[in-house]
């Protein structure tokens, strides 16, 4: 189904060849190329920055999904929008103020999203559904690629009720491949981010290719 979305995490690329890495899944069918920014604080790992989206921002021809794991958020939205972020999604859970952290990224130009940790409910966003164009539903702690999945099907769901009739997507993020995807989809979710899945934890040059495993989902 063309509706859903299929978001590869570079967070399993080959650090040292983004530009092909990103070619490679396009070319195989990705929608949006979802680039996973850690601080080493918010979350246990550290991984890149604006620069790092500004450099591989000519190399893709979808979209930049930036998922901000980073605690505070917005002394860098005004860097991460001049480095071509489209989306830039920052945690519920990572200061007091996401309500204003979400209007600043509108207002930089790029596309707000509001993630929630496995721990965190549904309900925490309530308020801010008229704020975004994404909610994200972390189905793994986040910090690192190939954690195993955690069931968040019911909180999917309860989403996609408080959302209603507004053109909010609900990414899910973690451990996503063909066997946990049908649920989550079921449940309500419409962007799948893969890291591994997508990957295979090592280059899209593994036989076992990225287009057959979505074909699969
Ligand atoms: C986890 C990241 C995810 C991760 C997904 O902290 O936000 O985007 O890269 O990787 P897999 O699909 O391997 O769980
Ligand atoms: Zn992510």
């Amino acid at each position: 189904d063309r509706s859903i979305k299929i978001a590869p995490s570079i967070l399993s690329a080959d650090f040292a060849d983004f530009g092909r890495e990103i070619q490679a899944v396009e070319a195989q069918g990705a929608d949006w190329i979802h680039v996973d920014v850690m601080d080493g604080h918010f979350v246990p790992n550290i991984t890149f920055g604006p620069q790092l989206c500004r450099a591989i921002r000519p190399h893709i021809k979808t979209l930049m999904d930036v998922h901000l794991m980073i605690a505070p958020v917005d002394p860098y939205i005004e860097a991460f929008a001049d480095a071509g972020a489209d989306i830039l999604t920052a945690h519920v859970e990572a200061g007091p103020h996401i309500h204003r952290t979400l209007q600043a990224i509108r207002a930089a130009g790029v596309r707000p999203g509001v993630a929630l940790n496995p721990g965190t409910p549904a309900d925490a966003v309530a308020n801010v559904l008229d704020l975004v164009d994404l909610v994200c539903v972390m189905t793994v702690n986040p910090g690192f690629g190939g954690q195993s999945f955690l069931d968040m099907t019911a909180k999917i769901a309860r989403l996609r009720e408080l959302i209603g009739d507004r053109p909010v997507h609900i990414e899910v993020d973690g451990g996503v491949d063909p066997r946990t995807a049908p649920a989550v989809v079921a449940a309500g979710a419409d962007v799948l981010v893969a890291g591994s899945a997508a990957f295979r934890g090592g280059s899209v040059a593994d036989p076992a290719p990225y287009g057959a495993n979505i074909a699969a989902i």
